[in-house]
């Protein structure tokens, strides 16, 4: 049954709300929101009522439309009540379209929301607009995700119209029960870090919904309840575009004359708490340790007293390592409305990203659903305190324990307090949720057959139709019909790719007609093809490295059912090939001379530190120019891999060390030596002291006089041109050794001190930008804002998709890194738009001009998208053609 139950209640990691799972639809479509929950400020007709607003339904006239014609200056709005409170992370809207004699829909929208049905909060995205864009047509729906998501009961959407017109509207709403039952937080505001060589650190809470008042914020909740967790390193965010220190509240020790920050807590109800998770940052090389004492005490009603004894927890302090992490108090099955705890510093600075509580619920069944204002909000009376606790154990726990997916609670009248009567309430609930678990354990092993039917179908369809197959003895990629045998050696097992387009590309003679170059794909083969460039090796043979085959010689299909209907998308998936130590041509390195400083990132294999390699520069013999020898220690960036690592980790890693020890470029990063004759395995390279070029840009502006007269960190134009410069010419030495590297992207560039870019391929930054990769049903990441539509149709990756990532990456360039490419399109939209550069019907969505950028540089750009791959430019034409501008 626990088995079952943990299937059920999905997204619970750390016992916090993923956001990313939290995604389930509330109930307007299929009824579990009732009518008498749904009402609105006006309707036109009868038939256009508010119970007409249900997404994809065609009841009445087809949707919910407010009297009149919608004025700019109107505020006219649907309201749903969702009977408890939810963390609502989706919001779906779609016009009228009653069954084709509709045309009326809301282009814009914005939302307010409530957690007491009486004090309303705008909601504003984390860049502080408050308008959504709606829908463009009656009929298709439109799906938003909400940045930040919304902790309440009830919603209102507002259309929001420019000009006088008609608006009709049908919605759900998805997001997941917040369990978690807190209100409110109040805390002191969050404050700025500045110290010289660091950007500053705002370490605001940028959310809050509440109100702020004498450096306090009081009444709301904000980013410690938005499910994001901070990362290791505080100046670095998941969020774009958003400034150092965004993921935490933060708060400097004595600034408030004291050595401890206070917190209060405030629930919907009386719980008893089992812990509370707060995760909070440990980076002490910059002063910031998690907390050494929480004191917490209670109080059953927000107007009693607190309790006089609390409960304390002395967490274990650390400073070896420097990783953020969740900290858990145990709170001893306390009770209570209200809690106020007291973090006391541990150092100078205190960080917390997030605060989630466990608890029971006391007594839920005859227990209205909050009716109270959080402290300190005083327009209306305080609704009725539930009575003495009552703990409820088994059924609570799983009603309030876990973000479960929402269903509408029923709540009996607190007039029904005779005991005979709660008990057959409390029968009757139990038998109800039976049922329940036993429907959703059918439905969920009724989707798991047809899930698994599904992803047969297509593979035979598949199989039948085209199955292009990459023999692993070259490069070749080669369409075969059904049944043949792929070409290769023996014993080099061929390794299969099955790929699939649009379903009218199924035929293979289509394929081949529609793909000219895939016939040709024998000639792409082994060092050849339109890439074949000088030999800048200058003495390393003209070395050819089946990248492709090395690392993605497997392919999973994968469907994506629901997002573009049935289309399938080929994802690689790394091979097991054994390496030995001849195949590495660099140094072993003794691992107990590297001493660790600090952590730079962590990735797929492990983390990555800073280390004073002692005696390194000696033991090189001279052979590497780039090391100092001032007798400054000799600063290196060390990967190692984790200690748990799988077979399959422990041999890409070899491989990646395989690779890199043969490639020797000024724009590369550069493998010094390794430590791979014990556990841990590591990977020393050069010390990039600006980091990846990302993060380097997006922190600066381009240099003005502004940016003298302020002191703001800036880069110049041509500081600009000479980055693309050098990333090309990286390229160049790449794409000379028929090396794809298929994962250019700035997050990839690193920068030195002096401003020289070098190419890296580090596992980590799949973690550090994770909304840069897509994942398909969890299982696979691509990067695929950078990939040419070959590679994500057709699973193709040569170096003209390396030109075609590199288009990208200038673009990230001229933009500063201050966007995401295409930031307006969602995954499954780029997807899309993917299918449009393959028809190539000037129906497809261009990245646009840079502000900054030249024309002439936005058309190299343009060229590097080009559909086919002939006419992409050349790395070594790219360089010259940077150079030129650069001049
Ligand atoms: N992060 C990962 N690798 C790095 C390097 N070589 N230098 C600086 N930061 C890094």
């Amino acid at each position: 049954m626990l088995f079952l139950l943990l299937l059920v209640l999905p997204g619970s990691s750390n016992g916090q709300i993923d956001p990313a799972h939290c995604r389930y639809p509330l109930g307007m479509q299929d009824g579990r929101i009732k009518d008498s929950d749904i009402t609105a400020s006006s309707q036109w007709y009868e038939s256009t009522g508010p119970q007409y607003a249900r997404l994809e339904r065609e009841e009445g006239d087809g949707a919910w439309c407010p009297a009149g014609l919608l004025q700019p200056s109107d505020v006219q709005f649907l309201q749903v009540d969702l009977g408890r409170l939810v963390f609502l992370t989706v919001v779906g809207t779609q016009g009228r379209h009653a069954r084709g004699n509709g045309k009326e829909f809301a282009r814009t929208y914005r939302l307010e929301y409530s957690r007491d049905g009486q004090l309303w909060v705008s909601w504003r995205s984390r860049a502080g607009a408050k308008v959504i864009e709606g829908n463009n047509n009656p009929y298709d729906s439109v799906i938003k995700d909400l940045h930040p998501p919304i902790i309440a009961r009830h919603l209102r959407i507002i259309p929001v119209t420019r000009v006088q017109t008609t608006v009709c509207m049908r919605v759900e709403l998805y997001g997941c029960a917040w369990n978690d039952g807190l209100t409110a937080y109040s805390s002191p505001e969050g404050q700025v870090m500045a110290a010289p060589g660091y950007p500053i650190a705002y370490l605001n809470d940028s959310t809050y919904d509440g109100y702020l008042e004498r450096r306090w914020v009081f009444g709301g909740l904000g980013q410690l309840t938005d499910g994001l967790i901070g990362q290791d390193d505080f100046l670095q965010t998941h969020q774009y575009r958003m400034w150092p220190g965004y993921d935490y509240v933060g708060w400097r020790n004595g600034s408030m004359g004291l050595g401890y920050v206070e917190m209060e807590f405030t629930f919907d109800r009386q719980r008893n708490f089992t812990s509370m998770k707060v995760h909070c940052n440990n980076m002490f090389s910059r002063g910031v340790k998690i907390f050494s004492e929480v004191s917490c005490q209670f109080k059953l009603q927000l107007i009693s007293d607190w309790e006089s004894r609390p409960a304390q927890f002395y967490p274990v302090l650390d400073d070896r390592n420097p990783s953020a992490r969740f900290v858990t108090v145990p709170l001893d099955g306390r009770g209570g409305k209200a809690l106020r705890c007291r973090f006391s510093f541990a150092d100078t600075w205190m960080m917390i990203s997030e605060i989630s509580f466990q608890s029971d619920m006391v007594n839920p069944l005859v227990v209205p659903i909050n009716t109270q204002l959080p402290s300190g909000v005083s327009t209306s009376s305080p609704g009725p305190e539930p009575s003495t606790p009552t703990p409820q154990p088994g059924l609570t726990h799983v009603l309030s324990q876990s973000p479960t997916p929402f269903s509408a609670e029923t709540t009996p009248t607190e007039k029904d307090h005779h005991d005979d009567e709660s008990t057959s309430a409390l029968i009757g609930c139990l038998v109800t949720i039976i049922l329940l678990l036993l429907v959703i354990i059918f439905l969920i092993l009724w989707c798991q057959y047809v899930c698994k039917v599904m992803e047969k179908g297509p593979r035979r369809i598949l199989d039948e139709d085209v199955t292009v197959r990459l023999s692993s003895c070259s490069d070749t990629i080669v369409i075969q019909t059904p049944h043949a045998e792929p070409s290769c050696p023996e014993g080099d097992p061929p390794y299969e790719r099955v790929y699939l387009l649009d379903p009218q590309y199924r035929d293979p003679s289509a394929l081949r007609h529609a793909l000219p170059e895939l016939s040709q794909s024998a000639e792409d083969s082994v060092c050849s093809g339109d890439y074949a460039e000088p030999d800048l090796t200058q003495g390393t043979p003209h070395q050819c490295f089946h990248s492709s085959v090395e690392h993605y010689a497997e392919t999973d299909i994968v469907s994506l059912q629901g997002v573009t209907g049935s289309n399938m998308y080929a994802v690689p998936a790394l091979t097991i090939d054994s390496l030995t130590r001849k195949d590495i041509s660099v140094a072993e390195f003794p691992q107990q001379r590297l001493l660790f400083r600090e952590k730079l990132g962590e990735g797929q294999f492990g983390e990555v530190h800073l280390c004073e390699a002692e005696g390194l520069a000696e033991f090189l013999e001279g052979g590497i120019p780039i090391l100092e020898r001032d007798g400054r220690p000799v600063l290196v960036a060390v990967k190692q891999l984790r200690a748990d690592a799988t077979k399959n980790a422990r041999n890409d890693f070899l491989k990646e060390i395989k690779i890199m020890s043969r490639l020797n470029d000024p724009n590369i990063i550069r493998l010094l030596c390794v430590c791979v004759t014990s556990d841990p395995l590591c990977m020393v390279t050069e010390y990039m002291e600006n980091g990846d070029l990302n993060m380097f840009l997006s922190q600066r502006e381009v240099e003005s006089t502004l940016t003298h007269a302020n002191n703001i960190p800036s880069v110049s134009m041509r500081d600009l041109l000479h980055m693309a410069t050098q990333i090309s010419s990286g390229m160049r030495y790449l794409a000379s050794l028929n090396f794809v590297h298929r994962d250019l992207a700035t997050r990839n560039c690193l920068v030195d001190r002096r401003l020289t870019i070098k190419i890296a391929d580090f596992g980590m930054s799949r973690n550090l930008y994770s909304s840069d990769y897509y994942r398909i049903q969890g299982r696979a990441v691509l990067p695929i804002r950078w990939m040419a539509w070959e590679s994500i149709l057709l699973g193709k990756f040569t170096t003209a998709s390396d030109v075609w990532a590199f288009g990208v990456t200038l673009w990230e360039v001229f933009t500063l890194c201050k966007e995401q490419p295409y930031s307006l399109l969602t995954d499954e939209q780029v997807i899309e738009n993917t299918g449009e550069f393959f028809r190539n019907q000037g129906r497809q969505i261009f990245l646009s001009p840079p502000p900054l950028c030249p024309p002439s540089l936005f058309e190299v750009m343009l060229r590097c998208w080009s559909r086919d791959t002939k006419d992409r430019p050349p790395f070594h034409r790219l360089y010259q053609a940077l150079r030129e501008h650069t001049a």
